[in-house]
């Protein structure tokens, strides 16, 4: 059975949206007709994304770099936005920073660095989008973590940032609510040929070890990653907001910290 959605005439805002999974979902929303907009820090990486928007069929696509760290310059990115598609019906907030290091190993600096991108960087992006959210009806994800919910060795910041994140989701669909936006978090399990399981479990037998300690037995796609987000952003989910969906196979189930015992092994904390 094929799953297929239509978002045409409709505007998607994707943050982080020009490599791995946040780019799956915008190329499933351009799949489904939609006007896609992505920002990221590289210039060379958002030219990249909004050609493969194009060819995937998008009916519009086009993109800004600003660092989320960066208020006005996100700001910035909203106005630019609405002033070319329109008020935003799907905003996806997925720009993130990760590392393994053990917790004595991180610095002050590298601490702030994830959670300024992660819980900083998604407030801007919030605050940001606000007033160009269409209102009722807007959609809103924060691709979260299982680092939100499941404590991990070598993600103590991780673990950190991403709870915040889903406790933005929880309480801005309290604010939000009431003007017709809703809010939820989506947590990818490990997801093939991305950044973050390259840094997590490097390499093909990682990879196929941490394939082990999923429940339905596979790694998954970017692709189901998109279909979640257009599932929660479709009239299928229009009284679900607030809600923490993970979409990983039943990884959060107890597999999470199995993988992370083997991949992460090698970690040792200096001091
Ligand atoms: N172990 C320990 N500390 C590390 C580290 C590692 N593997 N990698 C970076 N850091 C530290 C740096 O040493 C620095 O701290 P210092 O100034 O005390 O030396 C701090 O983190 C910031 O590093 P910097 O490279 O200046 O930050 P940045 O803002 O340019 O980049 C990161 C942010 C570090 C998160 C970077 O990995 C990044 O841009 N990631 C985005 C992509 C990504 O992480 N994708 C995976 C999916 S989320
Ligand atoms: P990725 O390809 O590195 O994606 C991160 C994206 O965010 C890139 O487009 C990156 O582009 C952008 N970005 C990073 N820092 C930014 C900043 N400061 N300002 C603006 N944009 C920034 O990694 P990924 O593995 O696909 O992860 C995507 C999301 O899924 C993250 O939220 C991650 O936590 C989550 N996740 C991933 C997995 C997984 O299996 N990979 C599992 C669970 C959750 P630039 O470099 O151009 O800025």
């Amino acid at each position: 059975m094929s799953v297929s959605f239509d978002f045409s005439g409709k505007t998607v805002f994707v943050s982080g949206g020009t490599s791995g999974i946040n780019l799956g979902v915008a190329e499933g929303f351009a799949a489904a007709g939609a006007r896609v907009f992505v920002i990221s820090r590289s210039e060379d990486k958002v030219a990249a994304a909004v050609e493969r928007l194009r060819v995937a069929g998008a009916e519009a696509a086009d993109g800004r770099s600003a660092d989320v760290r960066d208020h006005d310059a996100v700001k910035q990115t909203f106005e630019d936005c609405a002033g070319m598609f329109g008020k935003i019906d799907v905003l996806i907030s997925g720009a993130a920073g990760n590392f393994p290091a053990m917790a004595n190993d991180i610095s002050s600096n590298g601490f702030r660095a994830v959670l300024e991108i992660d819980v900083l960087g998604t407030h801007h992006v919030m605050t940001s989008a606000y007033p160009h959210l269409k209102k009722p009806g807007a959609s809103v994800i924060n691709i979260s973590a299982p680092q939100a919910v499941v404590p991990m060795i070598g993600q103590v910041h991780v673990c950190a940032a991403k709870a915040g994140v889903d406790m933005i989701t929880k309480t801005l669909a309290l604010e939000w609510g009431a003007e017709g936006i809703r809010i939820n978090s989506v947590i990818p399990g490990p997801i093939e040929d991305t950044e973050g399981m390259r840094r997590l479990a490097p390499g093909e037998e990682a990879m196929k070890a941490v394939s082990e300690t999923v429940p339905l037995r596979r790694n998954g796609k970017a692709q189901d990653i998109a279909n979640m987000c257009m599932m929660l952003s479709s009239d299928a989910a229009n009284y679900v907001s607030g809600v923490i969906v993970p979409v990983d196979g039943g990884w959060y189930l107890g597999g999470v910290g199995t993988a992370l015992e083997r991949t992460l092994a090698g970690l040792k904390s200096s001091s």
